[in-house]
């Protein structure tokens, strides 16, 4: 018979969540859940399932999810071997390649520009995910990104070719969700590149409102894209507070005509101390009341040249590194040029970050060391590095670094900012074991 492996701190969650104590749960399931609150444990799926139905759950958010590793490597012979081609109006378009990651998480592809330079490319339709794109080169590649041809939806994206340095391959762009882009050579020479689609932290509110009917679905659209965001997010939390622009003005002491100006979309009308104010009285993070930074072109997407990340070289503990495009409307979206010179002898785990790292090298030869081990990697090799696993380089080498939110996304930040007592209450969370209520048996303190 098939069996489930119980997470013993998903069940005590929902426990908890469900306010039933494990003997109520044993009565009702007619089964004894003691064993499975004390440790992991493998038990036939047909009982699962009736847990599941008394907690209102499925059985996944129940079952032990394999644990991810701290390190994934892939040779330059193991992304080779996930080559796909593919098709796109009527010729070979692509070749596609993937770079490591743990199961269900996200990872880089490599492309294959295929595409003539005297074709124009077959456009896409775009995609929910934000990216990144770097041109490796060798050759320019032309980028498309929309029906009609202006400056900022037909243009060339450079590859380093002048002698520069070459380990800040290429240029490198952002591009928002549904951004629609394709890619033809620019001339006879070959090109390749690498995109980072990652995924989008608009999914999940999505997936739930893909459950609603669709008048109910417009109201919200209206609602959170009715004026400027501040406006229509302060107006949302006014409806659910019970307050109206006059009843909020005399409890704020902001002048109404004020109030009145940031409703309609002013949002240079309130200064940063009345924004907290008014979230003192709405018990709402002001930060979202704030006018939101962009550096997007008319397409949507941010383009950074090969000139510009030059411009950016900086040493930076044991490496030079250089920017490459970043949008602060995606801050989980990140990607840096490294250039590793350091002696071989060095064992410095001197990066840490707080989400995965997708690293994939551009040349050279080096040592890659974490705190479990230690890799020789070159040129065409990838790998992934889990949040907040200390690693190095040495050796002399290139790589292309790119990060997602997965570990922990600019949200999972603003609720860290806001969580009272931060430290105690990460430690109590993690893989917590107590209950609300005290428990009647051997497990629980
Ligand atoms: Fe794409």
């Amino acid at each position: 018979m098939q069996t489930v492996t119980i997470d013993s701190v998903k069940l005590l969650h929902w426990l908890n969540a469900r306010k039933i104590t494990p003997p109520m749960a044993s009565e009702r399931a007619g089964f004894t859940v003691d064993a499975l609150v004390d440790g992991n444990t493998d038990i036939a799926r047909p009982k699962v399932e009736r847990l599941a139905e008394i907690l209102n759950v499925s059985v996944e958010h129940l079952a032990l999810r394999e644990p991810t590793p701290a390190v994934i490597y892939a040779s330059k012979q193991d992304v080779a071997a996930t080559k796909r081609p593919i098709n796109r109006g009527g010729i070979h378009f692509y070749n596609y390649y993937t770079l490591p990651s743990p199961k269900g998480q996200i990872s880089p592809v490599l492309i294959d520009i295929l595409c003539p330079k005297d074709r124009m490319p077959t456009q896409n339709n775009g995609h929910l995910e934000p990216a990144i794109t770097i041109n490796l080169g060798p050759g320019n590649i032309n980028g498309l990104w929309g029906a009609e041809i202006n400056p900022h939806t037909w243009h060339v994206l450079h590859a380093c070719r002048d002698g520069g340095p070459s380990w800040v391959m290429g240029d490198s762009y952002v591009e928002p969700a549904f951004c629609p882009h394709t890619y033809s050579r620019a001339s006879d020479e070959p090109a390749q590149i690498l995109s980072y689609t990652v995924k989008s932290n608009l999914e999940s509110f999505l997936a739930g409102a893909n459950g609603w009917a669709g008048d109910r679905f417009e109201g919200m659209v209206e609602r959170v894209a009715a004026a400027a965001f501040p406006a229509a997010i302060l107006k949302s939390y006014m409806e659910r507070h019970g307050y109206d622009a006059t009843s909020l003005a005399a409890a704020s002491g902001i002048s109404g005509n004020a109030l009145t100006a940031f409703l309609e979309g002013d949002e240079e009308s309130l200064a940063v101390a009345e924004l907290k104010t008014l979230g003192r009285i709405l018990a709402m993070d002001y930060r979202l009341l704030l006018k939101p930074i962009t550096n997007h072109d008319p397409v949507g997407k941010t383009l950074c040249t090969i000139a510009e990340s030059r411009a950016s070289i900086r040493r930076f503990k044991s490496y030079t590194v250089a920017s490459m495009s970043a949008a602060p409307s995606l801050p989980d979206l990140t990607g840096l040029f490294m250039k590793v010179d350091t002696s071989a002898t060095e064992r410095a785990l001197d990066l840490n970050d707080h989400s995965a790292s997708h690293y994939y090298t551009t040349g050279g030869a080096m040592i890659f060391r974490w705190a479990g081990g230690e890799q020789t990697i070159e040129a065409g090799d990838a790998l992934w590095v889990g949040p907040y696993v200390r690693h190095g380089f040495s050796g002399n080498g290139s790589l292309i670094k790119m990060g997602n939110g997965e570990g922990t996304t600019y949200l999972d930040q603003f609720e860290m900012s806001n969580s009272y007592q931060l430290a105690d209450t990460l430690r109590r969370g993690w893989r917590d074991r107590q209950t609300w209520t005290p428990l009647h048996h051997g497990g629980a303190k």
